[in-house]
């Protein structure tokens, strides 16, 4: 059984789980953590060789960039799967650069070691996980995604791959524990997508392998944690950088810098040396000097991944309500911003009724009225926003609501799945 393994690459947070006799088996990643970021930083240092000392992967690479080695932090990779970027090479410091696929490949082959490690032997069989939709509303980028990462996953030694959507694993962790046979609605609300899939669960269907006919619709948008974080960092931080200003001709101060601030791939062409340059002579459309001064520390001192950062963090506090004060001293000695609950929710309304609708559209697609759900099963790092679970639970007056782990359910999910597939 432990050739086989499962791998959740999410957005945010990735894991490796491994069957055993008994159960699944996630693989510590980083000292006692069974999820580690997905982020990669590659350290100039060295890089000449470009060997694996100086890629970073995890919480380590997050460290490495905070503590401000030179280098490039590369984060949530998986949304770049249904665009033109994979094949496309990308600048990572010392004159180096690679494509973004290598980049998931590179974190992929850091998981399979781990597990490789853990198992003792090698593992060449895998169950991937992927969201409803890689891509909203265009089925053949969507494909092109799965077919990236099936590419990256081969170029790092997976011979067998088979893909699981990540809510119907979650759903298939959630049976591993009930008694009785159910209707579920699981809501998987993670970094980059919110899924949702309307499943029969039970302890007799358990041994069936092929559940096509309990999997009564499956939906999912693109909208989630990380587009939370860009919606308040917009709302809380940028306006301390002048965004939405109006200027002293009464235009608003260009918002594009701020957009490419706010959205993790786009970060580093801020700081392209022309672009700065650029910046620096548009002090006249600000109202308030300060704003502009701020804007250039953010740009001089590449602060925009640490700005995200704190919007997310942020997030997390006032996420069961109250407030919390946002640290800007970096940009300006001093300065702070408050965020409290209502301010969070404001900025995320938009993205909170687009996730709603794609529960509503879950029910509508399986023709299943609310009042037929027996249990809502949250799951994913954003499940932990109580204004967005309460709403979606509002919807299903009748339903249970069942957490497991945010963070695991969909790894534990997964290699269930691995071990019926691969048996
Ligand atoms: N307590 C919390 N309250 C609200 N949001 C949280 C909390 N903890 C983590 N998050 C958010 O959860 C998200 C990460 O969740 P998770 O690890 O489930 O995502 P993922 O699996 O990487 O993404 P996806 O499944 O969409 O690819 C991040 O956006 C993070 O900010
Ligand atoms: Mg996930």
């Amino acid at each position: 059984m432990s050739a086989v393994c499962a791998i959740d690459f999410g957005t945010s947070n990735s894991a490796i789980a491994i069957p055993r006799d008994e159960g699944v088996q996630l693989v510590d990643l980083e000292a006692g953590q069974r999820t580690m970021p997905t982020a990669v930083f590659y350290a100039v240092e060295g890089l000449a060789a470009f060997e694996e000392p100086h890629c970073y992967y995890g919480r380590a690479a997050v460290a490495a960039y905070v503590e401000g080695h030179e280098g490039r932090l590369m984060r949530s990779m998986k949304s770049i799967l249904g665009s033109t970027l994979p094949d496309q090479a990308t600048d990572v410091g010392g004159g180096r650069s690679v494509r973004y696929l290598e980049v998931v490949g590179g974190y992929l082959r850091h998981l399979k070691a781990m597990a490789e490690r853990e198992a003792g032997q090698a593992l060449r069989r895998v169950v991937l996980g992927r969201p409803v939709f890689f891509v909203d509303d265009d089925p053949q980028r969507d494909a092109a995604a799965q077919s990236a990462l099936e590419r990256a996953a081969r170029e790092v030694g997976f011979e067998e791959i088979h893909f699981q959507y990540e809510p119907i694993a979650a759903a298939l962790d959630f049976e591993s524990r009930v008694q009785r046979e159910q209707l579920v609605l699981v809501a998987d609300i993670g970094g980059g997508t919110s899924d949702f899939s309307l499943v029969r669960v039970g302890p007799q269907r358990r041994r069936h392998i092929d559940r096509r006919d309990d999997i009564l619709a499956n939906h999912g948008v693109h909208t989630a944690g990380t587009d939370f974080d860009r919606q308040i960092e917009l709302a809380a931080i940028l306006p301390t950088c002048g965004y939405r200003a109006i200027g002293p001709r009464g235009r608003e101060v260009p918002s594009k810098v701020y957009f490419d601030l706010a959205t993790w791939h786009l970060i580093n062409t801020v700081y392209a040396p022309a672009r700065v340059l650029e910046l620096q002579q548009m002090q006249a459309f600000y109202p308030d000097h300060h704003q502009h001064a701020r804007l250039l520390a953010l740009v001089r001192q590449r602060l925009g991944h640490g700005l995200i950062g704190l919007a997310e963090a942020a997030k997390i506090a006032v996420a069961q309500g109250g407030e919390t004060a946002i640290d800007l001293a970096l940009l300006e000695p001093g300065l702070q911003v408050t965020l409290n609950e209502e301010d969070a929710i404001g900025a995320v309304s938009n993205d909170l009724d687009r996730i709603i609708a794609a529960a509503d559209a879950t029910l509508a697609q399986a023709g299943v009225a609310s009042g037929r759900v027996d249990a809502l099963y949250f799951t994913g790092g954003s499940t932990g926003l109580r204004p967005l679970t309460e709403r979606i639970a509002a919807r299903f007056p009748g339903a249970q609501v069942a957490r497991g782990d945010r963070f695991a359910s969909v790894a534990q999910g997964l290699g269930l799945h691995a071990r019926r597939v691969f048996a």
